[in-house]
């Protein structure tokens, strides 16, 4: 028996069904504009949370952490109800909710072991809820899609844990493939593997968590949705996918200032993110590093998600010799990635490390992932 099914077994007295895991993310580009029907080019890296479920006989829902000391919290089905809960368990919770809106559920004992860091901007949270909706897909022998289960799972964290996130994050823990970058189509989930594979170029996809964690984060986020709404309303279009960079500029009189310069991010970075694609099947690596210079540079001028620790990490890597660097994920603190060569390693990371500590930033945590599996079980004691 694997290590979480022994704890699991510990703790609920009997073995578990199955064990399902699912990864955590970083973004190469295309951000902020998954709510905005875009495109966008995540990967899948290599940390996981791994769930163990049982199903149960009763309506009973028993939840416990490896890393929150083991107690055991306990629901039932028809509690549920969004915002209920221990902040972690409701994501959990959201997704067996959100499942038995659609499907007759029995009660679940559920053992969750999270390795992919906390708050750094990897997506732990979308890896715990994608793990959790593998498992019960194949606990219950429901056969949901892929994209379904994303938009489920995306569901979850809206309404139930009340986080206003697009669907990016779901959809490359679910998704994603070792070796590629998922080219995935935000309108309709249509996706397209995008090799990724900088190893013999003597590259390295360097992820640096700046330990800074803003607390305007979730008001932030729902503020530049709400912008990139306004603008698609006062343009009279149905998204801001379907307006080209030249007749946005065109039409800035149309808009107040800030909704521009929010709009001309999102028209931008698309168009980045596809000019990344032709990058890298070209494999122009300066190209795809000057893409990641001006994703960042339109993030914090024109979106001004960034912040001072995230800026520091971006201009320190690329001043020491990275390709190219940006923020990732929703901004105001978490991770930054910078294309690097190998040899270069040691030099930024010390670069970065000592920048930080000049500024009186927290130490950064520098972590390098190539691209990895998405969601998939890992262990089954199922009669079949
Ligand atoms: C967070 C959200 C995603 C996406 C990114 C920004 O990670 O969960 O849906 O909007 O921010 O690209």
């Amino acid at each position: 028996m694997s290590e979480i099914q022994n704890r699991f077994q510990d703790l609920f007295g009997t073995a578990p069904e199955i064990v399902a895991q699912a990864p955590g993310r970083v973004n190469l580009i295309g951000e902020h504009i998954d709510y905005s029907d875009g495109f966008v080019l995540p990967f899948a890296i290599k940390d996981v949370t791994t769930v163990a479920l049982r199903r149960r006989t009763d309506e009973v829902i028993r939840i416990a952490s490896l890393q929150r000391s083991h107690e055991i919290f306990e629901f039932t089905l028809e509690s549920l109800s969004p915002l209920t809960g221990e902040p972690w368990t409701r994501y959990p919770l959201g997704v067996v909710w959100v499942f038995s809106e659609l499907h007759k559920l029995s009660g679940l004992d559920i053992l969750v072991d999270g390795r992919v860091p906390l708050g750094a901007g990897l997506s732990s949270s979308a890896a715990l809820e994608c793990s959790i909706a593998t498992g019960i897909n194949e606990l219950f022998d429901l056969r949901i899609g892929l994209a379904d289960l994303a938009r489920l799972t995306q569901r979850a964290e809206n309404i139930f844990v009340g986080v206003p996130c697009g669907i990016m994050d779901q959809s490359i823990s679910l998704m994603g493939r070792a070796g590629s970058a998922l080219l995935l189509d935000c309108r309709d989930l249509s996706s397209k593997n995008i090799p990724f594979d900088i190893a013999p170029e003597n590259l390295e996809l360097l992820i640096i968590d700046t330990q800074a964690h803003h607390s305007l984060v979730d008001g932030g986020y729902a503020e530049r949705r709400a912008s990139c709404e306004r603008a698609v309303a006062e343009l009279g279009i149905s998204s801001l996918r379907d307006i080209s960079v030249t007749e946005l500029l065109n039409r800035q009189a149309e808009l107040d200032p800030v909704t521009f310069i929010r709009a001309r991010h999102a028209v931008t970075e698309m168009a980045r993110v596809l000019s990344a694609v032709t990058a890298l099947e070209a494999r122009d690596f300066a190209e795809l590093g000057r893409l990641l210079n001006a994703s960042h540079a339109s993030l914090r001028d024109d979106y001004t998600v960034s912040c001072l620790e995230l800026d520091c990490a971006v201009d320190t890597a690329i001043a020491n010799g990275a390709i190219g660097a940006r923020m990732v994920g929703g901004g105001f603190g978490g991770s930054a990635i910078a294309l690097i060569s190998k040899d270069d390693t040691a030099t930024i990371t010390a670069a970065i490390s000592g920048a930080f500590k000049k500024a009186g930033f927290k130490a950064p945590r520098f972590f390098t992932s190539l691209p990895s599996e998405g969601a998939h079980i890992t262990e089954r004691a199922l009669p079949r």
